[in-house]
C-alpha cells in the first residue's frame, strides 16, 4: 500500500480575451487529497469528499471529474492497482475558480507521482481535462492546465492534438466570489451565451487584446496586461450582462486603480489585476460595490500559485 497527500490550487481562466486558452493558478483556494494505492488491484477507484465545500460537490455537474480522471488514467496505464481517494474540497464549486479542474489536476498529478508514470504535461492536461466535459458540455483545458502546471498556462488545442506551455508570472489579483446560487450546469449555460461566429474585425480587435494581455504578463507590464484583460469584446461581453453586479464591480475596481478587471472563468466570480500596494483599496471598493448591489461576496487578495505539491 502506498499513501500520499497532495495539494492543488484554484485557477482563473480566460483573463478576458483568452477564452479556453489562458489560465492562471491562484493561491486563493486549494483542494487536498489523501490517496491510498493498493497494488494487485483491478483498476477500481473510490472517491470521497470532505471539507468546507464537500456538501456542494454533488450539486454541480462536475462532481465526477476526479473519479473520471482517475479511472481514465488507471485504464490507460495501471489497471492492476486500486485507489482510494479522500478529497478535502477547499475550492468552492460553481464559482468560476476552476473547482472541478483543481480536483482533476490534483488526482492526475498525485497518481502520476505515486505510480512513477513520468507523464508529460500534455498527457496530464488531457487526462484531467477529460472530466471537464461533465461540467461544461465540451472539454476545455485552461483551468486544469493552470492547476497542473502552475503560474500562467497557455493551451493550444487543434485537430492534431494539444500543446501546453506555462511560466511563472508575478501578479497580484483581487477576487470577488459572490454568494449567489448558480445552476448545476452553469459553465455549460454560460458557454452557450458566447457567439458561435464573429466578424473578422471583431476577431482582429480581440486578438490585439489577447496579445497585449500576454505581452504585459510576460514582461511584467501589468498596466498593459490589465488593458488587454479588461477588453474582451467577444465572450466576456456576451456573458457579463448575466453576472450579478458585474458592471458596478467593474466600475468600482477601475475607479480604485485596478489595472484590469474581468469575469473569472464562466463566473459569477470577478477578478481584478492590481498593483500589490493598491490591493486593499481595490478590495474595499469591491466589497462596497457588491454590498450596494445587495450581493454578499467574499473578496480576497491573492497571488499566483505554483503546481501541485506533495504534502508528506
Ligand atoms: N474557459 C472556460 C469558460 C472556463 O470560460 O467557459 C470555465 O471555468
Amino acid at each position: 500500500m502506498r499513501v500520499g497527500k497532495y495539494r492543488a490550487y484554484s485557477s482563473t481562466a480566460n483573463l478576458g480575451p483568452g477564452f479556453d486558452v489562458l489560465g492562471i493558478a491562484l493561491q486563493a483556494f486549494y483542494d487536498e487529497a489523501e490517496i491510498r494505492v493498493s497494488m494487485n488491484g483491478v483498476g477500481r477507484v473510490k472517491v470521497r469528499y470532505i471539507g468546507p465545500y464537500s456538501d456542494q460537490v454533488s450539486s454541480f455537474a462536475g462532481n465526477c471529474v476526479a473519479k473520471r480522471a482517475a479511472l481514465t488514467l488507471l485504464g490507460k496505464y495501471r489497471s492492476d492497482v486500486d485507489v482510494d481517494i479522500v478529497i478535502w474540497k477547499g475550492v468552492p464549486p460553481g464559482k468560476g475558480l476552476g473547482s472541478s479542474g483543481a480536483s482533476a489536476a490534483l488526482i492526475v498529478h498525485a497518481l502520476d507521482d505515486m505510480l512513477g508514470l513520468g507523464l508529460k504535461g500534455e498527457e496530464k492536461v488531457l487526462l484531467a481535462g477529460e472530466g471537464e466535459v461533465a461540467s461544461a458540455g465540451t472539454p476545455h483545458y485552461d483551468n486544469v492546465a493552470a492547476s497542473l502546471l502552475g503560474g500562467l498556462a497557455i493551451v493550444s488545442k487543434s485537430k492534431t492534438g494539444i500543446k501546453v506551455w506555462s511560466t511563472k508570472v508575478s501578479a497580484t489579483f483581487v477576487v470577488a466570489v459572490p454568494d449567489v446560487r448558480t445552476h448545476h450546469s452553469k459553465t455549460k449555460l454560460m458557454r452557450s451565451l458566447a457567439p458561435g461566429e464573429v466578424p473578422l474585425n471583431v476577431y482582429v480587435e480581440n486578438s490585439s487584446y489577447l496579445a497585449t494581455l500576454l505581452a504585459g504578463l510576460l514582461t511584467g507590464d501589468l498596466k498593459l496586461a490589465g488593458y488587454g484583460m479588461s477588453n474582451d469584446v467577444i465572450v466576456t461581453k456576451a456573458r457579463s450582462p448575466h453576472v450579478p453586479c458585474y458592471t458596478e464591480a467593474l466600475e468600482a475596481a477601475m475607479k480604485a486603480g485596478a489595472y484590469g478587471f474581468t469575469l473569472s472563468g464562466a463566473g459569477p466570480s470577478t477578478i481584478a489585476l492590481v498593483d500589490e500596494r493598491n490591493a486593499r483599496a481595490v478590495a474595499k471598493a469591491l466589497e462596497k460595490a457588491y454590498s450596494s448591489c445587495g450581493v454578499k461576496a467574499q473578496v480576497m487578495i491573492t497571488q499566483v500559485a505554483g503546481r501541485p505539491e506533495r504534502l508528506d
